[in-house]
């Protein structure tokens, strides 16, 4: 089977069922007047170490109302990306709905906001892993009526639990990430396996090795 995503109804289903499994970011914003946002946004990655830069991509609008964290991130230029954890998925979950701004899901989801050291929107507590980000840009991706803004942020300072990290070494684990897939479908990442990779040596090419 082939898809023209143009010609295709619900492509946005097909696409999000194979581009799995997904980190999930659980950004937590501050509108200028003050109202704390938080949700979680799976159109997620780094995307380069210098300067370190993290993206994620929000619809414009749920429905007919605006998506509060990308209006907050426009608003403030800043952010916090919480990485979601097994332990907080479910709290993650119940703040997806289209609350109104004046709504603090840190409240509906039982977490805990403690305030950042540089950006002025608050870190999930529970969350073991929190970056704190400043907006490079926003690239409008789409038609007016689907629009998607593509958030590209500059981390900033990053807090991690100390039992998770050795070193430069995560200690997957222990974090424990969520992963998801589609619909209302998530993973768990605690199956792991090791691939080493391999060094191209041109000298070697061709000639047999030694345990041949
Ligand atoms: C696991 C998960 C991942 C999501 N990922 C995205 C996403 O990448 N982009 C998006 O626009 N909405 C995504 N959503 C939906 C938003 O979280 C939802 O529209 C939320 O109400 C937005 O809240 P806000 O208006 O406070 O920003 C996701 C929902 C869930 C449960």
């Amino acid at each position: 089977m082939k898809i023209d995503p143009g010609n295709f109804e619900g492509f946005n289903r097909v696409l999000t069922g194979v581009v799995v499994p997904r980190p999930i970011a659980f950004v937590s914003s501050i509108s200028a007047s003050g109202l704390v946002n938080l949700a979680p946004y799976s159109f997620f990655n780094a995307v380069s170490y210098d300067p370190p830069t993290i993206v994620f991509s929000s619809s414009r609008h749920a429905g007919r109302k605006a998506k509060d964290t990308l209006a907050n991130i426009e608003e403030t230029g800043e952010f916090v990306v919480n990485i979601v954890v097994d332990d907080i998925a479910a709290a993650m979950n119940s703040t997806a709905a289209e609350y109104p701004a004046d709504v603090d899901e840190f409240q509906i989801a039982g977490l805990t906001a403690v305030p950042s050291e540089i950006v002025r929107a608050p870190r999930v507590a529970e969350s073991p892993v929190n970056m704190e980000c400043r907006l490079n840009q926003v690239v409008n991706l789409g038609k007016e009526g689907h629009q998607h803004g593509l958030v590209i942020g500059e981390i900033v300072l990053l807090h991690i639990r100390d039992d998770i990290i050795d070193g430069h070494r995560i200690n997957h684990q222990r974090l424990k990430p969520t992963g998801r897939l589609a619909g209302n479908m998530y993973c768990y990442t605690a199956d792991t396996y090791e691939l080493v990779r391999p060094v191209y040596q041109p000298e070697t090419v061709g000639e047999p090795a030694d345990n041949a």
